[in-house]
């Protein structure tokens, strides 16, 4: 699972428990990662899903991705050091990555994000739950969310992200910015010379997403536009049933550099979309067939 909005009540958001839930022991929630202490096994995971995983990625992931990827001290032999990390992405494009102990109340997320500091949960998921997580780990957050941070269009949109993050919550329109990062930084794709590639880290991270964004009918795949992802909830606990593509990653860089007040104003008064539905007024991509989703609840209305 991503950094998630509770799309329910809108109050508590899944960047984060609430606060008081754990009581952190630095107000920024940060804690060293304890490299040194990270044992055989858990290497020994960050390895197999870093195999398949770059096995899976030629031809998927964005050109943009690959490049961070090879620059960065991102290997199969062991987990990251958050500290070589942070070195080479502070040359490229002044990011750091902070440990967490997972995930983080709002405010602590953004504060840290318009920092240019990313927070990675320092854990590694279990051998039994590869394809499984309720919170994002080191390899979602590092094999997923650094190589696009060595980007300057993705480092300055995730920086506008944590400073657009605390006014929308005083605006009360969290939940409307929520879907801007979740249908881009975690689930985005972009158009490519050769076709559409993955540039979302929840994406890029997961073995069966990666395959399933791209090449399952299943999913609709339609042009990105903002008040039109602003209005659209997502899937927490499966494959997202649809997914938003971007021409190019400079689309984010308009993004970050304009005043959502107005697209909030508008779109506060509109009703929602669910996640699978098609507007007429789509740039469709694909339709999808939506059959994933439905062979799994088969009562359930598009
Ligand atoms: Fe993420």
């Amino acid at each position: 699972m991503q950094r998630q909005l509770n799309e329910q009540s809108g109050e508590q958001t899944k960047h984060g428990l609430a606060a008081g839930d754990v009581q952190p022991e630095r107000p920024d929630w940060t804690i060293d990662q304890g490299w040194a202490n990270y044992t055989v096994e858990e290497h020994a995971v960050w390895r197999t899903l870093f195999q398949r995983q770059s096995k899976l990625l030629p031809g998927r992931a964005c050109d943009e991705f690959v490049e961070g990827m090879k620059n960065l001290p991102i290997g199969p032999d062991q987990i990251p050091d958050f500290r070589s990390l942070s070195e080479v992405l502070m040359k490229a494009t002044g990011w750091q990555v902070v440990a967490v102990p997972g995930l983080v109340p709002d405010d602590v997320f953004f504060e840290h994000l318009a920092n240019r500091r990313f927070p990675a949960g320092h854990f590694i998921r279990k051998p039994h739950e590869l394809d499984y997580l309720e919170e994002p780990d080191v390899f979602h957050d590092v094999f997923g969310h650094v190589p696009m941070l060595m980007n300057p269009v993705i480092a300055d949109y995730i920086q506008a992200y944590g400073q657009g993050g605390l006014r929308a919550k005083n605006l009360g329109v969290l939940d409307k910015l929520a879907r801007v990062y979740w249908y881009t930084v975690e689930f985005g794709l972009v158009r490519q010379a050769d076709g559409i590639r993955i540039y979302g880290a929840g994406i890029a991270s997961s073995f069966t997403e990666s395959v399933f964004a791209l090449d399952d009918p299943s999913p609709n795949r339609i042009g990105f536009e903002l008040d039109r992802v602003m209005r659209t909830h997502y899937r927490i606990d499966d494959f997202q049933e649809s997914y938003f593509v971007i021409n190019d990653l400079d689309e984010l860089l308009s993004l970050a550099h304009i005043d959502f007040a107005p697209n909030y104003e508008r779109v506060k008064a509109l009703p929602d979309y669910q996640p699978g539905t098609v507007l007429a007024t789509d740039r469709v991509l694909h339709r999808g067939t939506g059959r994933h989703h439905h062979d799994k609840n088969p009562g359930a209305h598009a």
